[in-house]
């Protein structure tokens, strides 16, 4: 037992010190930069694991006719804009990390009904630069699990949105079970090693619960567990939840049957 307690104390402040050595001398933006080389295909691997689920979710927004403005949080290099609306809209992209600009502006160009109005470079947790009630829809999808504080970026998301605008979120989350994984999830998160290799990103979030929790209301949310087969960090992220919600109490006219 002491054994234990000894070594488990040992891997503890190894695990302090070796992050504190890797923040020290692998700066903040070069990080930035090898997680937009890592992450730029991303889409490509995620897309087609979540398409049922985000065909679900985006239903409203595809079909949407009038022209509306879009405000994508921590866009990364653009994986949505398959369920953008059919019809023209003008999208705010939000993306601190500039590395993933151009990768973005070229995607953007493949789309023509999608109007970049501009590039926002402001934490999801604040929108600084973004006007209160200016917005239409705000999409995020695993962005988070990385953002300082997921209660801050609901605050936001909430000031931005028009009365009767929608929020449509997919994120991955701790397992609502009680499960080995769960426990692998906070130990990640706790060690930090994981936060430090994927920009930020936390394994051990209870996004569903904060989101249910916040301002939003009409929350229609459900879970699911991706399939992580070929790539072994999604097995981390397997959990996930997903939804809509609205700024104000009117119950949307279709539910999304989740
Ligand atoms: C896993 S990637 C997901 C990218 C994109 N949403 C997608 O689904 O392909 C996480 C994204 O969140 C962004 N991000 C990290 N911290 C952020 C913050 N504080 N505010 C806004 N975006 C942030 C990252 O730069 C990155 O683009």
């Amino acid at each position: 037992m002491s054994v234990l307690l000894v070594v488990s104390a040992l891997i503890v402040v190894l695990a302090i010190v070796y992050q504190k050595w890797l923040y020290k001398y692998i700066g903040s933006d070069n990080r930035k930069k090898y997680f937009a080389e890592l992450l730029k295909d991303f889409p490509k691997l995620y897309n087609p694991k979540t398409k049922p689920m985000k065909q679900k979710l985006f239903e409203s927004l595809i079909k949407t006719k009038e022209e509306i403005c879009v405000l994508e949080i921590g866009i990364g290099s653009g994986g949505n804009f398959d369920f953008y609306p059919e019809s023209k809209c003008r999208l705010i992209a939000n993306e601190p990390n500039q590395y993933f600009h151009q990768i973005l502006s070229d995607n953007v160009a493949k789309y023509p009904q999608i109007i970049l109005s501009r590039i926002s470079s402001s934490s999801a947790d604040n929108l600084q630069d973004i006007g209160d009630a200016t917005i239409d829809a705000v999409i995020s999808t695993v962005v988070l699990c990385s953002v300082p504080n997921v209660a801050n970026t609901l605050d936001a998301i909430l000031r931005v949105l028009k009365p009767g605008g929608k929020f449509y979120y997919m994120e991955h989350e701790l397992d609502p079970k009680f499960t080995w994984w769960r426990k692998l999830q906070e130990m990640i998160d706790f060690f930090g090693i994981w936060t430090f290799l994927f920009d930020g990103c936390h394994a051990s979030r209870t996004t569903g619960n904060l989101i249910k929790d916040s301002g939003l209301l009409s929350v229609d949310q459900d879970r699911f567990y991706l399939n992580p087969v070929g790539f072994w960090g999604l097995y981390i992220i397997k959990p996930h939840v997903y939804g809509v919600a609205m700024k104000t109490a009117i119950k949307s006219e279709k539910s999304l049957d989740l």
